[in-house]
């Protein structure tokens, strides 16, 4: 069911072959320059012009590469399994500009952005909520949400892709994971909120600016009200489950009854960034992938019918449910491929804690590390026809062929998302739910070129459900 479960454990293939490099055989040294830098700015323009293909053309020019932007070098890893070897080394924590405007949203204290032994315990905390064998007790509210947003869909005659997929996302891992009805009502308000300091952030990143974005002009302001907001409903969220004196067996109760290393019930700040840090990237990244999944089923109206036939065959008359999941293996396979080649994760960053060695180049200690699952997956050394939308190449004899680490929209490691299953869950169910009451045609005004912020999606879908 997850995209783990596709991927060949031989360490073998590495799927790699003739990219420019040392690898061994002699004393490590530094990375080639990728080429195109040009005088003061180095690769900075072209990586915020165009980062897709900029990422992408990089593994022409080695495995790691380093590139200038600014007066700062930067490593970029092009080949799968040295991304791989990056995210299983201890020599790299989460740490560069990426993480430093994140922690402006998600806090200090929070699972994504902490390291070292903090991180550690964070995780033994999180992790429960998100096992395999606890993922049917979500099974009825993933099934309802699913069948309630088919069923909205009937009245509206456009529907905006973009607000009705971060909708059901916050509202899945909201009621989920911190369950209540209270969600209900602020749902759209985290919405609202996260959509704002998303793009915001995302520009901080490329272009630092630092103090300039204290200055009180229209953007920064709403930037800042969203921040406050956001914060405001997580303090409203952890009073009101306080107020209620409820425990029920879920992510935020074991959120409140967390203890630090000395046995001491966790501080009210790290209890407030946990929540951020979960509920953000949470809602943040399936929100994308819905939609992507939304534009390869417009795109694409042959998948979405192979999908009807399959969930017909699998559940017969009776709507589609959380426990169909693991028998509809063709939308699992419709949801992977969409993964591959529209991954909502599509650059990550870590930064040297020591001078360390990667692929036989040697990297400093404090350097800055970029990867992109975008450009890993989509590489013709790893993939027949890779630019191909085929969802059958992750039927389990052909999966076979994919090299080790060249399939990680979910990354892996210490770091690895906590919630691949439970995301590969919720997408497959609502991509059968949706596909097998619609088919979808865009709208004027739709514009589904890639929108590239802290995660990847189509920038404006709009499109007309047509029922079946
Ligand atoms: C981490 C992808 C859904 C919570 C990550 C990472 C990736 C990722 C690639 C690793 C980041 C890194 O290595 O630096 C995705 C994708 C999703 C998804 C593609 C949907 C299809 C979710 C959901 C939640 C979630 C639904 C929670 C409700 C987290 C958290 C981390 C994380 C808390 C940080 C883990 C840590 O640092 O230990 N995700 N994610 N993700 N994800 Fe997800």
């Amino acid at each position: 069911m997850t995209v783990e479960s596709v991927k060949p454990e031989d360490g073998s293939q590495t799927g790699t072959q003739a990219a420019p490099g040392p690898r061994a055989g002699r004393p490590p040294g530094r990375p080639p320059l990728a080429g195109g830098a040009v005088p003061l700015l180095g690769h900075g323009l072209r990586l915020a012009r165009d980062p897709l293909a900029f990422l992408g053309g990089l593994r022409d020019h080695g495995e790691v590469v380093r590139l200038r932007l600014g007066p700062k070098t930067v490593y970029a890893v092009t080949a799968p399994d040295l991304t791989g070897a990056l995210a299983l080394s201890p020599d790299y924590i989460i740490a560069g500009p990426l993480w430093e405007s994140l922690e402006s949203l998600l806090g200090k204290e929070g699972v994504a952005t902490a390291n070292g032994p903090l991180h550690r315990r964070q995780r033994r905390t999180i992790q429960p909520a998100f096992r395999l064998d606890v993922l049917p007790e979500y099974g009825p509210i993933m099934t309802e949400e699913a069948h309630a947003l088919v069923e909205r869909w009937r009245s509206r005659q456009v529907l905006d892709v973009t607000a009705e997929s971060f909708r059901v996302a916050v509202r899945v891992a909201a009621r989920c994971l911190m369950r209540g009805s209270y969600m209900d009502a602020r749902a759209e308000r985290i919405c609202t909120a996260l959509a704002t300091l998303f793009s915001g952030m995302y520009q901080r990143m490329v272009v630092p600016l630092g103090p300039l974005y204290k200055v009180p002009v229209r953007s920064n302001r709403e930037f800042n009200r969203a921040l406050a907001d956001l914060h405001l409903l997580v303090d409203e969220i952890v009073a009101d489950r306080r107020a209620s004196g409820q425990k029920p067996d879920d992510l935020l109760t074991a959120l409140l009854e967390a203890k630090d290393e000395n046995g001491e019930p966790i501080g009210e700040q790290e209890i407030h960034d946990q929540v951020i840090a979960i509920l953000t990237p949470g809602s943040e990244t399936v929100g994308s992938m819905i939609m992507s999944l939304l534009l390869v089923l417009t795109e694409r109206p042959d998948l979405g019918d192979k999908i009807r036939d399959e969930v017909k065959t699998v559940v017969g008359d009776r709507p589609v449910a959380f426990e169909d999941v693991r028998e509809l293996r063709y939308t699992a396979n419709v949801v992977t491929e969409t993964l591959r080649l529209y991954p909502a994760v599509w650059i990550l960053t870590r930064r040297t804690v020591a001078d360390t060695e990667l692929g036989g180049y040697r990297i400093p200690a404090g350097a800055d590390v970029i990867y992109s699952p975008y450009a890993i997956q989509r590489d013709h050394r790893s993939y027949g026809r890779h630019e191909d939308f085929d969802p059958d190449r992750w039927l389990p004899e052909r999966s076979k062929e994919v090299p080790k680490y060249a399939m990680s929209p979910f990354s892996v490691g210490n770091r690895k998302c906590p919630s691949d299953h439970f995301s590969m869950a919720e997408l497959t169910l609502l991509t059968a739910a949706i596909a097998t009451a619609y088919r979808f045609e865009q709208a004027p005004g739709s514009d589904p070129r890639p929108r590239i912020g802290i995660t990847l999606r189509p920038r404006r879908l709009l499109l007309r459900a047509l029922p079946r």
